[in-house]
């Protein structure tokens, strides 16, 4: 990573995971080991119900926290939805969008995505947009055009002044909650082409500044070396952010990246 031009940023994403009194826990267990970090900005993205427990957990730290999600509307009929100004007015200052199991699981499009994000940034929210391919596309050699796709359609109608709040996470499906992790040279391939796409949009100068995360099976053993490549600037980490020791050895390997 070039973190003489970019923001490491390393967040965790805990999905449907912790009640609010194991947030808490994995807050206060975490505050103590990763308080003397000061240039890898460290987020937890966690359930709508921890985030009030989370903020409090975390007042004055150098941990921000993040939702998992938001609506794109401001507000209106739609039960069971959050949207992006009631995140915004409790604290939040991160959310995770687009990512692989909304899409997969939750019916969610590109177009949904590009709402949620003009939405997130309109709130004044940091959104995490995450990007990747299937197995068989990357099977089928068309990992690329993919991954352009989701770039240009997520990130439609968003100025450069706009795009410089987000963070983008690539995330090939495969490697997601299966242990199977990118080699850190693919990571670093694709991570790399996210940023070509993104300066041939919006100009070199402006994609030189975006933070691109790796995420899908980062742990404490792979994180020092997919982290010490070019354009590998954090990470976003699901299944070893629910471990403080790990998640603390991941951010060292940011510190040191
Ligand atoms: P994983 O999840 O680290 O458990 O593979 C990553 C993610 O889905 O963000």
């Amino acid at each position: 990573m070039k973190k003489n031009v970019r923001k490491a940023i390393i967040a965790g994403n805990w999905k449907m995971n912790k009640t609010r009194p194991e947030a808490k826990a994995l807050l206060e267990e975490l505050k103590p080991m990763v308080s003397d970090v000061k240039d890898v900005e460290i987020v937890a993205c966690v359930p709508f119900t921890n985030l009030e427990t989370a903020l409090a957990a975390t007042a004055g730290t150098n941990i921000k926290i993040g939702a998992e999600n938001c609506h794109f509307e401001k507000s209106g009929a739609f039960t069971g939805e959050i949207s992006a100004d009631m995140l915004a007015e409790m604290g939040v200052e991160y959310v995770v969008l687009g990512h692989s199991e909304r899409r997969q699981y939750f019916a969610e499009t590109d177009e949904t995505v590009n709402k949620r994000t003009k939405a997130a940034l309109a709130a004044g929210l940091k959104p995490i947009v995450c990007v990747g391919e299937l197995l068989w596309e990357r099977e089928c050699n068309i990992t690329e055009e993919v991954i352009a796709r989701q770039i240009k359609l997520d990130f439609f109608n968003v100025s450069a002044e706009e795009l410089k709040k987000c963070v983008i996470a690539y995330e090939p499906v495969w490697a997601i909650g299966t242990g199977k992790t990118a080699t850190a040279d693919q990571a670093e391939e694709v991570c790399a082409f996210i940023r070509a796409t993104l300066a041939k949009l919006y100009g070199a100068d402006v994609a030189e500044t975006i933070t691109i995360q790796y995420g899908g099976s980062m742990n404490a053993k792979n994180a020092a070396e997919l982290l010490s490549k070019t354009n590998v600037d954090g990470g976003l980490i699901g299944g070893a952010s629910l471990k403080a020791a790990d998640f603390t050895t991941i951010i060292t390997a940011a510190v040191n990246g």
